[in-house]
This record gives structure tokens, C-alpha cells and sequence, in this order.
């Protein structure tokens, strides 16, 4: 029995306001929230403005199923879609936990009702006075489409009832709906279309509530937790190495100075953002057997690349009493643990992810169940392993598709890309590089040439980990750093680790950025972390 015009188009005069106000349309008794049974998931209750009931993610939804027919739960989150129409609307909500929104159907009523409390909210809240307030909204084209458009944060109580659809899933029947936020169409950047993933980068503030960065967020946190649960069941203990340091553990020179803002030294050394955790990790091995940082690298190398970032996280385990050969394989229990629990409880997202990477590449032939079947064998396979040199002599037969001919010194991105990608078709370990390739730190061979050290390679990617065994001989590593001109006074603590209780033991580095791109079948390292930094690049 309710007017349509009514509904959609609601003329407010200064006086409705005032009624509206002295309504106190928020009293509690008004939103009548049973309690959930102790059959649904984990609902954790949290409150907000106008409700303190319990809430349920929207992934918490799903995962609910049947078993949440007919109850009412509370959802909260930010609108991907509104269909309003003469009598009903329906509301697509996200809120970051899934990649699939929740469906909420609306009725006239409470619409107008939602519409009714906005408007005495915004009269409650301006900072002008009610009478300014009442001016503002003494419009004919006030419209509840007006504050339930893309990007609207909202909360719905309603009830848990079959989808209509022929999705055969739940939909939530709204008893009341509170516009928490209104998101005005003009000026904000989303809507519900597709958007390439280069225009989501110009706007890194807003990105994270699209479907294809909120997936990547999820599957990021997924591999941090599982890298963690896997160290942990190994009894590796996590410890920190510094962010600031006067070590340039890598040689490169790709390094951060820092100094106070007036440009002064502040520290009694040349003092730099860590490239690297390693030289650290090894003092608290040497005592603590197992440990392992996860945390930030800077690296001031001037790569515009989709691999490289100036600002990244990195893995760095370290192990006592360890050969290369137990480092290759710590690695390989690793990669696989994670690997497992993104596809156990992250496949959704990587298939999203692999989509929108299909779309915009314009390549039909990729299939992201493809995708997920293929990191599925990973975990199921032996990492192959082989040294540098068998590893040219399997690429120099491909040589006409590299633009430079594969020897041990010219061994790089395009020669890891294809033995990983092609040859292999699988995570591959290259070890015994030229000692003359790689840092100071690396254990000599008894060739005299090389160290035995390796890298980590994966299809899409290329280089994933680095790593190997360390020089634990104090003479061998006073001569490495010799040779390759570091001054020693520098490392003495360092070296002081080769005097005092030697053990043989190694490490890796995993860049976790790049972790994130494998599994996502080769994103742009700029979508796999939240805020991304490289050259020119460092917004806010
Ligand atoms: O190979 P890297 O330079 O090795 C080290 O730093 C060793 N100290 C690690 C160790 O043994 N504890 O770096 C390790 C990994 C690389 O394999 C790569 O995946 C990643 O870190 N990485 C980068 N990721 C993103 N952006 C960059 N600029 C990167 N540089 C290296
Ligand atoms: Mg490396």
C-alpha cells in the first residue's frame, strides 16, 4: 500500500526533518537481532553506530550455507552494485573477505526507511545548523539511489533465505538497512565494470575494494600465514634483523642511505636501509639453530621492471649444521606447504586473479583451472636440481630463442624464464654458480670455482629464491673478502661467527613478491603488494 513516488522520490520539508528527528529513528529497540545458533561459523561480534549486534563476514556467509536459513545476521560492507527498482531493490555487498559478494534483497519499506534515517543522520551530523541542513535536503530529487550507489558503506540486518536465482545459494531478505556511508558517483573512480589493472595503480587508495586486488590481498595473507605455520612446524624460530644497517650484505651497492631530514649522518657509520637480513639471521643461527626473518628489503635498483620493486618482503631462513643440499630441500618443503594452502583455501581468488590477467592479455588460451591444476602437481613433484653447468648444457640447444647465448657468466632472466617455464615446466633448482657471480658470503667448492650456492627457478617468473650454503671456513671467508674488495673492518662481527663455534649451515631468500606473482601466474609485481614502490614512484 505504499506510493512508489513516494518511495523513490522523497520531498522532505524543514518540518518532516524535525519530526524525523524526534523520532529518534536509531533506538535499538527498532533493529531486533536474535541470537545466532551455535551451529553457524565463528561469528564475531563487533559494533558500530547503530547496532551492537553480532556480524558475520560475508566469506563467514558463505561458508554458513544452508545452515543459516532462516536466521538473521547483520553484514556490513561496501555496496559493489544497487539494482533499485519500483519495489524492491537488490544490493551486492562485498567486504574484502570473499571474492563473491552477498546478494541482499530489499523491500519499498525498508528503503524508505533506510532513506529516512540517512537524512536525519545528515541533519544530526552537519556541522550546520538543522535549519542549513533542512535547506539542503528541501529537494524534489532526493532519491535513495542517490545514497546506495557503488561504493556505498552499508549494514543490513536481515534474514538468511534461498536465493531466488538459480545460484541455489543464500541471499539475506533485509529487515532494515543502514547507510552507513553514501559514495556520490561523481568523482569516484569505480563502478561496477572492469578496470584495468594499470588505471587501479593510478589509484592505490580505492584499489583494494575491487574484486581482482582484494583477491590478491587475500592470497598474500594466505602465503604470509602459511609461511609462518610452516617454519613454525619445522621449529624455526622468527626473529628480526634490523631495517637499518651499515652492512651492504648483496655487494650490489643498491642501497638507501638514511640521514636525519637536515642531510646529517645520525649513526657513527654509513648507515643504509637493509637489502637483506641474511648476515643477521646467521649471528641468531649461531646459537639459535633455526630461525627465519619475514619482513621488509629496500633495494635501490634502478629496475623498471614487472619483477622489481624498490620496497619488498623476503623470507630469509637459516639453518645450523646444513649443507646446500638440506637448504634446496627446506626450500622445497616450503614452496609446497604454501602452495597447498593457497589452494586450499585461496582457489576462488587465484582464479579471479588469472582471469583479469587472461582478459586484459588478450589470451584465450589460458585457463585458470589449468592454472590451479598446474600449481597442484608443484606440490605433488620433485623439484629437479642441477648445476650451472648442466643447466647450459640443456639451454644451449634452445640458444635461438635467447638474445644472448647461454654460458655459466651470461646465465639470466630469459635463460631462467625458459628452462623453468619450458624445459622443466616446474619449479627448478639451478646450484655451483662461479664464485665470481655471487656474493662474499658463499661457500667455496673444492673446484676452487664455484660456490655452492643456488637459485630458485619457477615458470612466469624466473628467479623466486636465492640462497645456498655459507663460507663457515674463517680463512676462506677472509680471502673472499678480499677478493672481492670489501673492507674487512666492516664484517669483523660477522667473521667473528667463523672464530667462535663454526657451523656448516645455509639459508635462502625468498622473495615474497615474487611468491605472490607465481601463484598468480605472473601478475605485475606492482598488484602483489599494497602500496608499491619503485623508481619515480612513491606516491604516498
Ligand atoms: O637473490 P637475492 O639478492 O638474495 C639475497 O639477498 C640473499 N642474501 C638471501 C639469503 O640467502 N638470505 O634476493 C633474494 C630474492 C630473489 O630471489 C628475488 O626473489 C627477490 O629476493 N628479490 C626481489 N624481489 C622484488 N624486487 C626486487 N628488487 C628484488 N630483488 C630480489
Ligand atoms: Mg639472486
Amino acid at each position: 500500500g505504499i506510493c512508489p513516488h513516494s518511495i523513490f522520490a522523497m520531498p522532505l520539508s524543514r518540518g518532516h526533518i524535525l519530526t524525523l528527528l524526534s523520532r529518534q529513528w536509531y533506538a535499538t529497540t527498532r533493529v531486533g537481532v536474535r541470537s545466532l545458533s551455535t551451529s553457524a561459523p565463528s561469528l564475531p561480534s563487533s559494533s558500530s553506530s547503530s547496532s551492537s549486534s553480532p556480524s558475520l563476514s560475508v566469506s563467514g556467509f558463505h561458508a554458513g550455507g544452508e545452515s543459516l536459513r532462516g536466521q538473521e545476521v547483520v553484514v556490513r560492507g561496501w555496496l559493489r552494485s544497487a539494482r533499485v527498482q519500483k519495489s524492491f531493490a537488490f544490493l551486492e555487498v562485498l567486504d574484502g573477505s570473499s571474492v563473491k559478494g552477498v546478494q541482499v534483497v530489499v523491500d519499498a519499506d525498508i528503503l524508505r526507511d533506510a532513506g529516512q534515517s540517512w537524512v536525519e543522520k545528515q541533519a544530526r551530523t552537519a556541522s550546520t545548523t538543522i535549519s542549513q541542513a533542512g535547506d539542503d535536503l528541501d529537494r524534489d530529487d532526493f532519491n535513495i539511489k542517490s545514497i546506495l550507489g557503488t561504493g556505498s558503506s552499508i549494514e543490513v540486518v536481515g534474514k538468511v533465505v534461498e536465493s531466488q536465482g538459480k545460484s541455489q545459494g543464500s541471499e539475506i531478505a533485509a529487515t532494515h538497512l543502514n547507510v552507513v556511508g553514501e559514495c556520490p558517483p561523481t568523482g569516484y573512480p569505480l563502478q561496477k565494470k572492469r578496470h584495468t589493472t594499470e588505471f587501479l595503480r593510478s589509484i592505490l587508495h580505492l584499489r583494494h575494494r575491487t574484486l581482482y586486488n582484494s583477491s590478491v590481498a587475500r592470497i598474500r595473507h594466505r602465503l604470509m600465514s602459511s609461511i609462518h605455520t610452516f617454519f613454525d612446524n619445522e621449529e624455526f624460530l622468527h626473529v628480526h634483523s634490523p631495517i637499518l644497517t651499515s652492512s651492504d650484505c648483496e655487494g650490489a651497492g643498491e642501497l638507501f642511505k638514511v640521514t636525519t631530514t637536515d642531510g646529517k649522518p645520525f649513526f657513527d657509520k654509513d648507515t643504509y636501509l637493509s637489502v637483506s637480513g641474511q648476515l643477521h639471521a646467521e649471528a641468531m643461527m649461531s646459537g639459535l639453530s633455526k630461525v627465519y626473518t619475514f619482513g621488509p628489503t629496500f633495494r635501490a635498483e634502478n629496475s623498471n621492471t614487472g619483477r622489481h620493486l624498490a620496497e619488498f618482503t623476503m623470507v630469509e631462513p637459516e639453518l645450523a649444521f646444513a649443507d646446500v643440499q638440506d637448504v634446496m630441500g627446506l626450500a622445497e618443503r616450503m614452496i609446497k606447504a604454501s602452495l597447498s594452502a593457497v589452494l586450499d583455501r585461496c582457489a576462488d581468488d587465484v582464479r579471479k586473479v588469472v582471469e583479469v590477467k587472461a582478459f586484459e592479455e588478450k589470451d584465450k588460451s589460458v585457463s585458470a583451472d589449468t592454472h590451479l591444476e598446474k600449481l597442484e602437481s608443484y606440490t605433488k613433484a620433485n623439484f629437479e636440481r642441477m648445476t650451472l653447468e648442466e643447466a647450459v648444457a640443456v639451454l644451449k640447444p634452445h640458444n635461438k630463442h635467447f638474445e644472448e647465448a647461454v654460458t655459466e657468466e651470461t646465465f639470466g632472466t630469459e635463460h631462467e624464464k625458459f628452462l623453468a617455464g619450458t624445459v622443466v615446466d616446474g619449479p627448478v633448482f639451478v646450484y655451483n654458480y662461479p664464485k665470481g657471480e655471487k656474493p662474499f658470503y658463499g661457500k667455496q667448492n673444492d673446484d676452487g670455482k664455484t660456490v655452492a650456492m643456488f637459485d630458485m627457478l619457477v615458470p612466469e617468473v624466473g628467479e623466486l629464491i636465492g640462497g645456498g650454503q655459507r663460507e663457515d671456513r674463517l680463512d676462506a671467508l677472509l680471502d673472499a673478502l678480499k677478493a672481492k674488495g670489501v673492507d674487512p673492518s666492516l664484517y669483523e662481527w660477522y667473521v667473528d661467527l667463523r672464530r667462535f663455534g663454526s657451523v656448516p649451515h645455509g639459508g635462502y631468500g625468498l622473495g615474497f613478491e615474487r611468491m605472490v606473482q607465481f601463484v598468480c601466474k605472473g601478475i605485475n609485481i606492482r598488484d602483489t603488494v599494497p602500496f608499491p614502490r619503485y623508481p619515480g614512484h612513491c606516491p604516498f
